[in-house]
Parts: structure tokens; sequence; C-alpha cells
């Protein structure tokens, strides 16, 4: 609504940190699909248990490591969204603003945001099982790992898989401190596309709410976290955002 937008753009332009909390339906209009979306999201056509824990990958590492390879070339043939470029922009006239994505696309990154908090890992790395050294750069596509095994570790010989955060890891502990610590001290947190179903992740604005921060969501359906939003902006990060840029901007302007 325009007074959705209205306030949403207030507490922004009021903002010292800002942080955007992004979710998958983030990347969704840049055509990567979310996880829980009804019909097309990836758990309603994939079991996670299967694709996306430790047992999975021991139990089956060449489905595991070849549908890993699928998702990657699907990223990597996406482009980021206008709700990417509007975030990446945001940057740029509000005094602070840091991304914490549970996105492994890279996507805000490749639209020029420059400070990225990736808490679930990157599907653009790889590191091996045992000793976790750490590769990205060209990876091999579908076509070469279709049920093949994953490739030994370059330097310790043992298996790779991707550097993402799996059901039931940990996630990475920098990225942890990073995020939770940003939570607690900032003034604003945008969050966006995250059903918020996921944790440790969804504690992120509730750590924010209770050091007095305001809380905004995007998102076109309400999720378990729109209870802790001072306002709702209920419609898609590729429209809601750029919207959101305008008025902000359209504020800081006129003041
Ligand atoms: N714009 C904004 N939000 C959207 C859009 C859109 N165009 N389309 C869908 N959404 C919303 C959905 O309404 C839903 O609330 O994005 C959210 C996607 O929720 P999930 O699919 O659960 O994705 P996410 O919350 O990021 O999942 C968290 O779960 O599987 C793990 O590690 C994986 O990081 C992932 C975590």
């Amino acid at each position: 609504t325009p007074e959705g937008l209205a306030r949403a753009a207030r507490i922004v332009a009021d903002s010292g940190l800002l942080v955007v909390s992004s979710g998958a339906g983030m990347s969704r209009e840049s055509g990567i699909p979310t996880f829980r979306d009804a019909m097309e999201g990836l758990w309603a056509n994939f079991d996670p248990q299967e694709l996306a824990t430790e047992e999975g990958f021991r139990a089956n590492p060449r489905r595991v490591w070849s549908w890993y390879a699928w998702r990657r070339d699907r990223v990597m043939q996406a482009r980021p969204n206008p709700g990417h470029f509007a975030v990446a922009e945001l940057a740029g006239i509000v005094p602070e603003l840091v991304v914490v994505t549970q996105n492994v696309d890279g996507l805000h990154a490749a639209a020029g945001s420059r400070d990225v908090v990736e808490v679930h890992g990157s599907i653009r790395r790889v590191r091996c099982l045992d000793r976790g050294h750490v590769f990205s750069g060209e990876l091999p596509v579908y076509a070469e790992c279709e049920e093949q095994d994953p490739p030994p570790c370059p330097v310790c010989g043992s298996p790779l898989r991707p550097d993402v955060v799996w059901f039931g890891e940990m996630l990475p502990v920098d990225a942890v401190e990073r995020a939770w610590s940003l939570a607690g001290r900032c003034d604003t947190m945008l969050l966006i596309g995250t059903s918020g179903t996921v944790w440790p992740a969804a504690e992120l604005p509730l750590v924010a709410r209770r050091a007095g921060a305001r809380i905004i969501e995007v998102n076109p359906h309400r999720s378990e976290l729109t209870h802790t939003a001072d306002v709702f902006l209920q419609g898609p990060a590729g429209e809601v955002l750029p919207a959101l840029l305008a008025e902000v901007r359209r504020l800081l302007a006129a003041s």
C-alpha cells in the first residue's frame, strides 16, 4: 500500500545501519526456484534429507554432487533482478548497509552489493569432505557431473562437496558472529523473501527487534516472521524494492 511504502521509506531514510536479510524469494524473479513455495519449491520436488544433508551425501555422493551441479548451472545462468539492484543502490544512499543472506547464489554480489554475509555458504564454491580445502572458480557443469563420483580434492584427495550449509550442520562461525552482531546493533532490518522456517537464520529479525530495531518485511505472502514486522510490504521483491528505493530517494531529496 502507498502508506506502507511511505512508512517503510521513512524508517529506511532515518536508518544509520540497515541490515538487509534475504532468503530464496529474493532470487525468485531471477528464475531460481525457492524451497517451500507450493508447486515449484525445490522441497516440493526433491527430498531435502537425501540431497541437503551430510548423511544423504555419504549415502549417495553421485546423486548429491550432480544435483548441486544442476542447481549451480541454473545459478550461473541467472541474472540479478531489479530487487538485487535496488539493494545494491540503497547501499549508496544510507550511511551503512550490510546484506546477510541465506542464499547461496551470489546474486547480491553480482548486482554490486559489496558487503554480503553468506550464512549458508555458496554454491559457487566446493570444499573437500575431510579437510575443508575450499575451491571456487571454474567448476564442472551438470553434464560433466551427471552420475559421476564427486572428484577428489586436489590437495588431500578426499571427495569434494558443495560449500553450502546442509540441514543439521553448523553455520560458518565468522558469518554467524558478524550476522548476529549486526542484527544486534542495526537501526532497521529489511527482511526479504524468507519463510522464516529455518533456524538459526530465522532468529535474526528477533535479535534485531529485541535490540530496538524496526523491521520491514517484503514478501508476496505472510511468513513465520511477519509478526515481527513494523511494516509488511506485500509483493514481489523485484517490484517492491525498486519502489521503496524510489520513495527513499524522494524523501532524502525533499529533506
Ligand atoms: N519476492 C519476495 N519473496 C518471495 C517471492 C518474491 N518474488 N516469491 C516467493 N517469495 C517468498 C515466499 O513467500 C517465501 O516466504 O520467499 C520465501 C521463500 O521461502 P523458502 O523457500 O523457505 O526460502 P528460505 O526462507 O530462504 O529458506 C531458508 O532453507 O532449504 C533451506 O538452506 C535453505 O537457505 C534455505 C533455507
